[in-house]
């Protein structure tokens, strides 16, 4: 029996994660800062699945509560096999005049706690010898697009340097690129995408199986979906700056 943690297990991708980990005979630690959700999947799934389910809750953006998650990343007693750092979301205003707190709240989430969660994990999985990492990036960190856009370009990076320096170790990280996926993250950041259908809109479900299988893999980089395959060759062969103008940097601000 092995165990997964998932951050912002309490909704969209995260909650999708739990699920299918769940359905594989995964025990869990859920992580996000809404325990009522958090405890009313732990209950769900230990029912459906009969694994055990851990509810940690947090808000990732808090110093002192996220190292309470690296401590139980790093505990040797209850080793964690698999850390899924999928928590977060987009700030959506301009950043120029917008609101810096927020932007270092959303840097916070996405940047820092992917950082202090994986080092933690890192550190506990090397001493065993197995382990995998599954970090949640975006298409976006393709792109010139903002500051959303500039933190997912970290979490790519920062996963292709990481599977680098594990290599051996039987240590595995993958960095997940999604586009769309219908979820809450829009509404939350108060963006309008109309009536989200048409191909560049995922399903959470496929998306994760997807990064699951990619995961088990081995994959250092998985874009799930023929359609964002075929985006990220274009993008990754145009010059930067043309990525850097109004109309391309655009096709996805905010994400
Ligand atoms: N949906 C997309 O189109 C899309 C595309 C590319 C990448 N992504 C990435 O996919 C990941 C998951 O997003 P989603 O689409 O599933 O969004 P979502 O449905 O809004 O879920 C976001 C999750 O993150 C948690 N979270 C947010 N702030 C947190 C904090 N301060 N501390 C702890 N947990 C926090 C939320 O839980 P609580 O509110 O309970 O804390 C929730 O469980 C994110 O990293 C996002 O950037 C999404």
């Amino acid at each position: 029996m092995s165990t997964a943690l998932v951050t912002g297990a309490s909704a969209g991708i995260g909650r999708e994660f739990a699920t299918q980990l769940a359905a594989k005979g995964e025990d869990l630690v859920l992580v996000a800062r809404d325990v009522a959700r958090l405890e009313a999947l732990a209950v769900e799934l230990t029912a459906a699945h009969g694994v055990a389910v851990e509810v940690l809750p947090a808000d990732l953006a808090d110093r002192e509560q996220l190292e309470r998650v690296a401590e139980r990343l790093r505990d040797p007693s209850r080793a964690i096999d698999l850390l899924v750092n999928n928590a977060g979301f987009s700030v959506n205003s301009r950043f120029v005049d917008g609101d810096v707190a927020a932007e270092e709240r959303m840097l916070d989430v996405l940047v820092r706690a992917v950082l202090v969660l994986s080092h933690a994990a890192s550190t506990a999985m090397v001493s065993r010898g197995r382990g995998r990492i599954i970090n949640v990036s975006s298409v976006a960190g393709l792109l010139a697009s903002g500051t959303y856009a500039a933190a997912k370009s970290y979490v790519t990076t920062f996963s292709e340097s990481l599977a680098g320096q594990l290599s051996g170790t039987g240590v595995a990280v993958t960095a997940l690129l999604p586009g769309y996926v219908r979820t809450e993250f829009h509404e939350r950041a108060g963006i309008d995408k109309g009536d989200r259908s048409g191909p560049f809109w995922l399903e959470a479900s496929d998306l994760v199986r997807t990064a699951l299988a990619a995961a088990e893999s081995g994959k250092v980089i998985c874009v799930p979906s023929l359609q964002y395959r075929a985006v990220v060759g274009v993008v990754r062969h145009l010059p930067r700056a043309m990525l850097r103008s109004s109309r391309v940097s655009a096709l996805h601000r905010k994400p």
